[in-house]
């Protein structure tokens, strides 16, 4: 950190935190006390605060609601069995962060502001972090276009905000996935490699209809042709194939996700072999088929690591082992869980302790 950031604090004096029941946690559903804000205006942030969690007053017209100049970042802060609060891998969310923003012409965000913000609230909201396992504090930092202006134009004031809720998991069971054939989350030159709001917006209508034909998650594939695998839902995908680890190259049709950088990080420190490459769905069918294809899992902050229990491709459904016997997908989520529950030594530097 070069200097600390000055943050005027306000506390709220009706914490909800006695009335929140950590058991039955729904994703996204809990925030904690407090909330970071900050503005963009005369080309600078300022006005840094926390202040109570609650609703904001913006104007109908404002530039965000119109014309999606909006994005924001995922990540998670883990107890320790000491009771010690660590978030992960915050540095690189931030540079993410910064990506976005410039993707769709919005200001960026000094790291060490990122930083700083995410750590001052969920210091002051420590409590609000679960000790049980399979548990922890989604952080969701995000940034939008505020003026009140109508006008197809970048913005010329933003809105930062850091919110922050306590979490279980995200997925209850094995996925049932399916190859996307029809729609498309992202094309060569758009914004898929940004986590812009549109691009959720725009990938809804394809999870709803894989839903109602009874899959779980979808898995994207390109724009053009639909042969090759990019990510599945809001995560990454990760195959074991041949003894390989395998997962597509990151372009500007991914999300280069944090959890797909630390699984490749772990399979390389193992010595496993692995390729970042096109990835073809042939080829994936082909192996589920021969038996070559041993794993299959989805990488993200709040799916953490989701395992594929079969992938249908136009109407044919392809089954693969159980997951409680992959060797791959089980160490890494033990491996991962270790080192962000401060079980394991971090020796890779990836627990920011607050
Ligand atoms: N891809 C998409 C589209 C996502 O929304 C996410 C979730 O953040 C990921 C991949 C995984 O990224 P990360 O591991 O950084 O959470
Ligand atoms: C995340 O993993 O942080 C995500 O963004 C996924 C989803 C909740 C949008």
């Amino acid at each position: 950190m070069t200097e600390t950031l000055d943050i005027r604090i306000t506390k709220t004096d009706h914490s909800r935190l006695q009335q929140t029941d950590f058991d039955n946690l729904q994703f996204g559903k809990t925030f904690s006390d407090h909330m970071f804000v900050a503005d963009y205006v005369d080309g600078e942030w300022k006005n840094f605060e926390i202040i109570p969690y609650g609703e904001i007053s913006i104007s109908p017209a404002t530039s965000a609601l119109h014309y999606g100049q909006s994005f924001f970042e995922g990540l998670k802060a883990y107890k320790h069995a000491d009771g010690q609060v660590s978030v992960f891998r915050p540095d690189k969310n931030a540079v993410r962060f910064n990506k976005s923003a410039e993707r769709l012409c919005m200001p960026t965000l000094p790291e060490e502001i990122f930083v700083q913000s995410i750590a001052a609230v969920v210091d002051l909201d420590r409590d609000w972090v679960p000790a049980s396992a399979n548990h922890s504090l989604y952080i969701r930092p995000f940034m939008f276009a505020s003026d009140p202006f109508i006008g197809v134009h970048p913005s010329s004031t933003y809105k930062y905000f850091v919110l922050i809720g306590p979490v279980g998991p995200y997925f209850a069971k094995t996925l049932r996935v399916k190859v996307e054939t029809h729609f498309t989350r992202a094309a060569e030159g758009g914004m898929g490699y940004a986590k812009s709001s549109g691009n959720y917006g725009g990938a809804m209508l394809a999870g709803r209809r894989a839903a109602q034909e009874g899959f779980d998650q979808v898995i994207w594939t390109d724009a053009k042709k639909h042969e090759y695998i990019e990510e599945m839902g809001a995560a990454n995908v990760m195959f074991v194939l041949d003894g390989v680890l395998i997962t597509p190259s990151t372009r500007d049709t991914i999300l280069d996700g944090v959890t797909r950088d630390t699984v490749i990080t772990l399979a390389k420190d193992w010595g496993m072999p692995v390729e970042e490459r096109r990835v073809s769905v042939a080829e994936i069918l082909e192996g589920a088929k021969n038996g070559k294809l041993t794993d299959a899992f989805g990488a993200g902050t709040a799916a953490t690591i989701a395992p594929v229990g079969s992938i249908s491709h136009n109407g044919e459904e392809y089954f693969l082992s159980d997951p409680k016997t992959r060797e791959f997908s089980q160490k890494v989520l033990k491996t991962l869980d270790a080192i962000r529950y401060g079980n394991a030594p971090d020796t890779h530097g990836w627990n920011y302790m607050v």
